[in-house]
C-alpha cells in the first residue's frame, strides 16, 4: 500500500479558511479550549480514573500534544503521514516531553499495542478518512481503552438530517467549499490539495458507537460558524447552542463526544 499523505499539506487550506472567516476573533480557539477543559473536568471527577497512559490518535503535526503532557505518566502519539509525524516528533521535543512520549507512524486502525490507555484523544481525524474505516478505527480505539478509560473525540457535525460531505480547496488563493456525494468524498481521501470533510449526524453516530460497545457520556457541539454567530448574536454562543437537543442539531461545525465502554 502506498504511504498516506494527508491532503492538506502543512495545513495551508485550513489556515486560509480560518484567516478568511475568523481573522482577529479569538472565538475559534476559545471554543476548542472549552472542550479541552470539559475533558479535564470529566476525568477529574471520574471515580478511579488513572492518569497513567494517554493516546493521541492522529496527532497531526503535534498541535495539541502539550495538552495532556503534565497529567499523564506516559503519552503515546500516532500519526500515519510521514511529514506530519516528523513535525510532531519535533514538537514533542519543543514541548520538552520527548522522554515521556512514544511516537509511532501508523494509522489509528492499524495501531497495535499491549498497552491499555486511560484517555484516548482523537481530535479532528475521522472526518477525513474513508467512510468504511470509521467504525474499524473506533473499534480499534475501544480495544486499546482501559476498563475505566475514556475516549475524547472531536469531529465535524452535520446540521442536516443525515451525514453530509464537502470538499475544501483554494481557487486562486481563495478558500472554496463545496458539497460532494459520499462516493466523491471517498475518492478524495487520498488526494492532494483538496481536503474532503465528512459531517456526521450526531444521533446516528452515537447509535453506531453503541453498537460497537461505546456509550456516549457527554456530547457538545462547538465552533458555531461565523455567519450563524452574526445572526444569533449570543454572547455565550456555545452554551446557547448546547441548551437543547434541537439547537444542538441545528448549529455547530464541530462536535465533541466522550465515550466509555459499556
Ligand atoms: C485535521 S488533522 C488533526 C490533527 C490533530 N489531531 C489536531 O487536532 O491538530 C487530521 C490528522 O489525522 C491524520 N489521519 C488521517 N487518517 C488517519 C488515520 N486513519 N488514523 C490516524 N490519523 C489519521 C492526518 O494525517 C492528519 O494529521
Amino acid at each position: 500500500m502506498s504511504p498516506y499523505h494527508y491532503p492538506d499539506f502543512k495545513d495551508v487550506l485550513i489556515l486560509k479558511f480560518l484567516e478568511k472567516f475568523e481573522k482577529d476573533d479569538p472565538y475559534w480557539e476559545e471554543s476548542e479550549r472549552a472542550i479541552l477543559d470539559r475533558i479535564f473536568d470529566y476525568i477529574g471527577r471520574k471515580e478511579g480514573f488513572r492518569y497513567e497512559r494517554c493516546l493521541d490518535a492522529g496527532c497531526g503535526r503535534g498541535r495539541l500534544l502539550w495538552v495532556f503532557r503534565k497529567l499523564f505518566r506516559v503519552i503515546t502519539a500516532i500519526e500515519p503521514d510521514g511529514d506530519r509525524f516528523a513535525e510532531a516528533v519535533e514538537m514533542a521535543e519543543a514541548f520538552g516531553m520527548s522522554e515521556k512520549t512514544t511516537m509511532q507512524q501508523v494509522s489509528a486502525e492499524e495501531f497495535a499495542s499491549d498497552d491499555r490507555f486511560d484517555l484516548i484523544f482523537c481530535s479532528h481525524v475521522i472526518q477525513h478518512i474513508h467512510t468504511d474505516h470509521v467504525l474499524p478505527l473506533m473499534k480499534n480505539l475501544a480495544h486499546h481503552l482501559s476498563d475505566n478509560g475514556v475516549i475524547a473525540l472531536t469531529t465535524c457535525h452535520s446540521t442536516g438530517d443525515v451525514d453530509q460531505y464537502g470538499n475544501n480547496y483554494l481557487q486562486n488563493g481563495t478558500p472554496v467549499r463545496e458539497t460532494v456525494s459520499r462516493e466523491e468524498f471517498n475518492n478524495l481521501v487520498n488526494s492532494s490539495g483538496v481536503l474532503p470533510v465528512h459531517y456526521f449526524h450526531a444521533e446516528q453516530m452515537m447509535s453506531d458507537f453503541a453498537d460497537i460497545g461505546l456509550k456516549t457520556v457527554d456530547f457538545r457541539v462547538f465552533h458555531v460558524a461565523r455567519e450563524e454567530r452574526d445572526v444569533l448574536r449570543q454572547p455565550d454562543i456555545d452554551n446557547y447552542v448546547n441548551a437543547s437537543p434541537d439547537l444542538q442539531q441545528r448549529y455547530g461545525v464541530d462536535m465533541f463526544l466522550l465515550l466509555e465502554k459499556g
